[in-house]
């Protein structure tokens, strides 16, 4: 186990290695904020996201899918504000903006972008049905868990494109020794994908209810704020992981906290019914994935 001091100045080297981290995009950013200002109105919202035309375009055919229920109605982004809400809005103008912020690069034979933008959709879908399922007992917002199922594992992109080489020796590690990713990067890169995460979305000023979640995915433990929303993405991740929609051939599923299925309010027959409404998504996850690959 590494002395505390040691991981620190790995932490610190690595985050030399990132300076070149992608930033948010002025109108991402903007938009964040005026979200959150419970004093905002529906056509302030608008007109930031309408300062990027290729964005909002991209929005609108999201809004139009059949994700959300009232395909093809939605003719403007006011429209879209007021139908679907303030953060149903801001996951989809995030969705659309993050998977171009980490252009396709030389991967690593076994990572394929495809395979994990469709297990980040799926989480963000999984991790949606686990939150209607518990809103029965506790207040979670159900677009804020897409949000943080989706982003879950951005970390993992990061290491793909800036540490290409280690990255792919953290795979082959996992894979030969039958250990879980998150494990084999702590021993070969010194950080794992959560880590990373952290630094990437502090750095995007992402809330913390939000951030919480996805930093803590493979520990809900930790988590000390949005409790529930950190074991809703968790299961979410576990759940597609058991389906066998995951990002490697081969790849060890995490491990499943012991405490999730009471948190959860959940039984293994729940969880099978759950499993079988998000094979049902998969589709519609299909649909999701070629919007947000779309130019
Ligand atoms: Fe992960
Ligand atoms: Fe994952």
């Amino acid at each position: 186990m590494d002395e505390p001091n040691s991981t620190k100045i790995k932490i610190q080297e690595i985050v030399k290695d990132l300076v070149q981290l992608p930033s948010l995009p002025m109108m991402i950013a903007q938009l964040m904020d005026k979200i959150k200002d419970p004093k905002s109105s529906v056509p302030e919202v608008a007109h930031i996201i309408e300062s990027d035309m290729a964005i909002a375009s991209k929005l609108l055919r999201l809004a139009n899918s059949a994700f959300y229920g009232i395909p093809n109605s939605i003719s403007s982004i006011n429209n879209a504000i007021v139908l679907l809400g303030f953060n149903v809005i801001r996951s989809l103008a995030l969705s659309a903006v993050v998977v171009k912020l980490f252009p396709d690069q030389k991967q690593p034979p076994v990572f394929q972008r495809e395979k994990f933008w469709k297990h980040a959709i799926c989480c963000g879908l999984a991790a949606k049905i686990l939150a209607k399922h518990i809103r029965k007992y506790k207040m979670v917002d159900s677009e804020e868990a897409f949000c943080a199922g989706l982003m879950h594992d951005i970390g993992k992109l990061v290491l793909e494109q800036f540490l290409h080489f280690e990255f792919d020796k953290a795979i082959n590690e996992s894979i030969s020794t039958r250990t879980h990713l998150f494990e084999a990067e702590k021993k070969i890169i010194g950080v794992d994908h959560t880590e990373v995460s952290e630094l990437l979305l502090k750095r995007w000023n992402f809330p913390l209810e939000l951030l919480v979640p996805i930093t803590c995915h493979h520990a809900p433990e930790k988590a000390s704020i949005s409790i529930e929303m950190t074991y809703i993405v968790h299961m979410a991740d576990i759940i597609c992981h058991g389906l066998g929609i995951n990002v490697m051939d081969n790849e060890v599923a995490p491990p499943t906290s012991p405490r999730v299925m009471e948190i959860l309010s959940l039984t293994e027959e729940k969880v099978e019914e759950l499993g079988d409404q998000l094979n049902d998504a998969v589709k519609e996850a299909q649909d999701i994935f070629k919007i947000l690959h779309s130019t």
